[in-house]
């Protein structure tokens, strides 16, 4: 990997920075409910802001399909992001962002309107491009989270201008790269989660890359099927489990070790607490009965394998651990996973839709080596993919 950071800008005094941002955030009731992503744009923000840069951000929220509205304006983030940074933020619409942008002093934040209000935006449209380019000198992309969509703010901007990766995306594909990219080894993965089907590409990638996989969730009720285990009523998609098995022999061949539960938590009704709630060996599923957890002696061993490993990349909770008690092996993992990596014999990173609230949840959020804020793009990034707003940083 070969990107220009921050260190690479000279002297940026009264130059204008367009700085792509992900303030893609969820919002109720006019409030932002999880700040996580305005937090991470901090510290690019602060540092071009305090070099006397006149920082422009650019970002995306939702998806306006080119119709500018208000439910879709990037004004209302403002009093949240000027809240995190503690200083005022400027909002600058599209109809006279030119004045706007000159009457900037050096030091000053603000935020252009929603980019996808163009419609050429999501088409990496060169017009729309250009539009963007006039605003600035040089282009900072920040937003790893959006960086698997090839678009004029994310991809052809970095053609466009001088580029450099930002505080946030420089720490992200460092982790990344101490995790697949070139890490120490043996290198475990557990992927969790409740389908098969949107994580193939993950799991196919994966067993030619780690050398232990661990599945969880429901979609290890799939690989129990190709393994001829009877699943019981559990969550299971019956038709890939010659997809299963292809991929537990690719596995074999690559000398990946899978991991399977062999003890699971089962219940006759998916409810918190069920009275039918029993711990059993796999083999011993009823037919009306499913599969909602991870057994304890199975996670016991699984905290073994980890004991052996370097690195360890983490994806899906291993449960329906919203539910109680269903969390148990997320959480006893999750905790394992971070107390080796406070002993400093495990780097852990982790990232992926529902897998920050599952360690969150764990209360371990913190104690990973890296938690990432990216949903598709941490999973495109699992895949092996290119990441088009990564590779365009890169030359
Ligand atoms: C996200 O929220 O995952 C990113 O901001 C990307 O948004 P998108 O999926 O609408 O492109
Ligand atoms: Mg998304």
């Amino acid at each position: 990997m070969s990107f220009k950071t921050l260190d690479d800008l000279g002297d940026i005094t009264g130059k204008a920075v367009l700085v792509r941002e992900d303030l893609n955030v969820p919002m109720a009731g006019g409030n932002v409910t999880d700040d996580t992503r305005l937090r991470a744009a901090v510290p690019t923000l602060t540092e071009l802001a305090d070099k006397g840069a006149k920082v422009l951000v650019l970002a995306h929220f939702g998806r306006p399909k080119g119709q500018p509205s208000a439910e879709f304006s990037l004004e209302q983030v403002i009093p949240a992001l000027s809240h995190v940074l503690g200083r005022p933020v400027t909002y600058i619409d599209w109809e006279g962002d030119k004045d706007a942008v000159a009457a900037l002093n050096p030091g000053d934040i603000a935020v252009l309107e929603n980019t996808r209000f163009f419609g050429g935006e999501e088409k990496d449209d060169p017009a729309v491009t250009a539009r963007f380019a006039a605003l600035g000198d040089i282009y900072v992309n920040d937003a790893f989270s959006a960086a698997h969509r090839a678009h004029s703010s994310t991809h052809g901007l970095a053609r466009a201008l001088p580029a450099y990766a930002g505080r946030a995306m420089q720490a992200e594909l460092e982790a990344l790269e101490a995790a697949l990219g070139n890490p120490q080894k043996p290198v475990a993965a557990v992927v969790g989660g409740a389908k098969v089907s949107t994580k193939l590409d993950v799991l196919k990638h994966l067993v030619s890359k780690v050398d232990h996989l661990i599945i969880g969730g429901g979609m290890a009720n799939t690989f129990l099927a190709a393994r001829g285990v009877d699943v019981g009523k559990s969550l299971c998609e019956h038709d890939l489990t010659g997809t299963a098995e292809e991929i537990l022999d690719n596995a074999d061949k690559s000398g990946c070790t899978v991991h399977l539960p062999y003890d699971v938590v089962v219940a006759k009704e998916f409810a918190a607490n069920p009275p039918s709630l029993r711990t059993c060996n796999v083999h011993e599923v009823a037919a009306d009965e499913m599969i909602l957890d991870v057994g304890p002696q199975a996670v016991e061993a699984l905290g073994d394998v980890l004991k052996t490993c370097r690195t360890l990349v983490w994806n899906g909770p291993l449960g329906a651990f919203e539910t109680q008690p269903f969390d148990a092996a997320t959480v006893a993992l999750a905790r394992t996973a971070a107390a080796l990596t406070s002993e400093g014999s495990l780097v852990s990173v982790a990232g992926g839709g529902d897998t920050v609230a599952a360690l969150n949840h764990a209360g371990v959020g913190d104690k990973f080596s890296y938690v990432s804020t990216a949903g598709g793009a941490f999973l495109e990034w699992m895949e092996g993919k290119e990441l088009p707003g990564v590779a365009a940083l890169e030359g």
